[in-house]
């Protein structure tokens, strides 16, 4: 089994479309929790109060839903001759979930072999819906893209770490996403710091509790901030001992990966190799620097190091440029930092010692803040493009007809002739 599929009931599912017709209260009841249940939460719903010639009608009007979940007490012939009819109205890869009466084995074979990807008998329970479609969807559009998103500083102490955590305040609060923030600082997390907890786990365990498959244990390795905002509570690791490897890093990534559709990952104080892992792999980088010549000099290599490591391009880099103001003076205008970086800054964030030493370890509360508000303008933008990834999903469209839940219309077609 791939992970994918042992993970499934914390998947947030791919964009889809769901018709359900049935009549039966518990039916329906069971499918309206799913609307409340944040793997949905892209999965629009329809029920309809009906069988399979309503589902004719609509289908025949609107044209199909990319699943269809069809109750019904007639399993004669005429049903099967309906469902037929039925799928004259269907996509090539529409799926279908039958709800009947009994368990009858022989019918359970005919509309399997007709292309339904499952026959269920009522009452059935809100646990065992909620699995049918989810595999269902996943077999037939992949696994979310989630967006990676990394945070590194051109030099320590540019306020990376804090601009991560606004960050994904501002993405979760304010944009409504479910969000991840993560580090791979170890030790040096300031996480616990900001976000007002006591860190539950190091890094070693959290590799090790994917590693092993140990879900149970995972799930006890987060903290929640919000409905939407949840932090991985590492940071109880030592702080003198050397971190895990980028693979085993990585392998934290890709189980984060298919829980969270936005996953910030703060840089700023991990090891070497974990940056570069993290680079390599990041939908988007944001590259922290201050507007002074050491910080600019580093930012240049810099850039041309992650340029290296993407493949020679920085189309998914913006840089940021933080604490303008600290030393007037010094400090390099925005029109030089483009020249000399050959980037232009995308934001350019005051330097504000007491708005963010106010929040240093309580940041949830800045962006509410009256005097934030210059700050959360300037990364609106910026996020928007970075965590803009709806709609993109891996679809395994090579498996799809060998998949078990093949297409309804598609093994009855040939069926039929
Ligand atoms: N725009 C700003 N104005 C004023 N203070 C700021 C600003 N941005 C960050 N700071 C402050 O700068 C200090 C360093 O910030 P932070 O720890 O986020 O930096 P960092 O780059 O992550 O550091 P490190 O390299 O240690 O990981 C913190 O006290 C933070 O509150
Ligand atoms: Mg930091």
């Amino acid at each position: 089994m791939s992970g994918t599929e042992n993970q499934i009931a914390d998947i947030l599912l791919p964009s889809a479309s769901i018709c359900v017709f049935s009549q039966d209260s518990d039916t329906i009841k069971s499918i309206e929790l799913l609307k409340d249940d944040w793997r949905f939460a892209r999965v629009d719903i329809n029920i309809v109060d009906g069988g399979v010639d309503n589902a004719i009608e609509q289908f025949k009007k609107d044209g199909a839903s990319d699943l269809i979940i069809l109750q019904t007490d007639d399993i004669d012939d005429s049903f099967t001759g309906r469902l037929g009819e039925l799928s004259n109205y269907c996509d090539d890869d529409t799926d279908a979930i039958i709800i009947g009466p009994v368990n009858d084995v022989y019918l359970y074979r005919q509309l399997i072999d007709m292309g339904v990807s499952d026959y269920l008998v009522r009452p059935i329970s809100p646990e065992v819906i909620k699995e049918v479609i989810a595999k269902a969807l996943i077999s037939r559009l992949g696994v979310s893209d989630s967006r990676l998103v990394a945070f590194i500083g051109a030099k320590g102490g540019v306020g990376t770490s804090s601009l991560a955590q606004i960050c994904s305040l501002i993405a979760s609060d304010i944009m409504e996403q479910k969000t991840l923030l993560m580090d791979g600082g170890g030790g040096w997390s300031p996480l616990s710091v900001g976000m007002g907890f006591d860190p539950a786990t190091t890094l070693p365990e959290v590799s090790n509790a994917v590693l092993s498959g140990d879900e149970d244990a995972l799930e006890r390795m987060f903290h929640d901030v919000s409905d939407k905002l949840t932090v991985l509570a590492s940071g109880a690791d030592t702080m003198l001992d050397p971190s895990i490897s980028s693979k085993n890093y990585e392998a934290v990534i890709d189980n984060i990966m298919v829980k969270s559709p936005v996953v910030f990952v703060d840089l700023s104080s991990s090891e070497s190799a974990i940056k570069k892992m993290v680079l390599s792999r990041a939908h988007h980088i944001i590259v922290i620097s201050s507007p002074t010549v050491t910080s600019l000099r580093f930012c240049r290599s810099l850039l041309k190091e992650i340029s290296e490591v993407r493949g020679g391009d920085i189309d998914d880099v913006s840089l940021v440029i933080n604490q303008v103001g600290v030393c007037k003076a010094n400090e390099v205008s925005n029109d030089d930092i483009e020249k000399a970086l050959e980037l232009a800054p995308s934001a350019s964030i005051d330097n504000a010692p007491s708005l963010f030493f106010k929040y240093e370890s309580e940041i949830m509360g800045i962006i509410s803040d009256k005097d934030s508000s210059r700050l959360v303008t300037a990364f609106l933008p910026i996020l928007g493009e970075t965590i803009s990834g709806e709609g993109n999903y891996i679809g395994d469209s090579e498996d799809k007809n060998s998949s078990i839940f093949g297409g309804f219309l598609n093994k009855l077609k040939p069926k039929s002739k």
